[in-house]
């Protein structure tokens, strides 16, 4: 089991930079995903840094910023298929594995609840 927060445990502010720098880097490249993003993610990088935050237990820079994260609700724009979640997953593995953050249990417990978050933001089967 993990001792305190995720957020901690995952190296705080330094941590989550480094996770969602690495993760819009492939994301930017996946062909999956390309085509729902902005070509500029900088914004988009800096609100996944608020909610990543607060997913794992940090203060709730997302929620302050932009109320309650409805994070489904504010997918429903986009059509994610089961293989578009697969390839934000696989772009979030990968970018979990560039990291080499230190707490290899901390990371699993991130990309297990991130796994199930991923199929809950499905709503297209094409
Ligand atoms: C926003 C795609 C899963 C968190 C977005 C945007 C897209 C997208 C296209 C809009 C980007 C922008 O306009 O800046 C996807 C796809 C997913 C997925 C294809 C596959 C399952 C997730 C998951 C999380 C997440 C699992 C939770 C960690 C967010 C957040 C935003 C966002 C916090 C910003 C919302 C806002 O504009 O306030 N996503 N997403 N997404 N996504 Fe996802």
């Amino acid at each position: 089991y993990l001792k305190g927060t995720l957020y901690d445990a995952l190296g705080g502010e330094r941590g989550i930079e480094t996770i969602v720098e690495q993760f819009y880097d492939r994301v930017s490249e996946h062909p999956e995903l390309i085509p729902l993003f902005p070509d500029d993610l900088t914004d988009t990088r800096r609100k996944q840094k608020q909610f990543l935050t607060q997913f794992c237990g940090g203060p709730a820079l997302f929620t302050r910023e932009h109320g309650h994260p409805r994070l489904r609700a504010r997918h429903l724009p986009f059509p994610i298929t089961p293989v578009k979640a697969e390839a934000w997953l696989d772009c979030m593995g990968r970018a979990l594995q560039a990291c080499e953050l230190e707490n290899d249990k901390a990371v699993q417990e991130l990309y297990q609840r991130l796994t199930l978050t991923a199929q809950h933001m499905i709503n297209s089967q094409v």
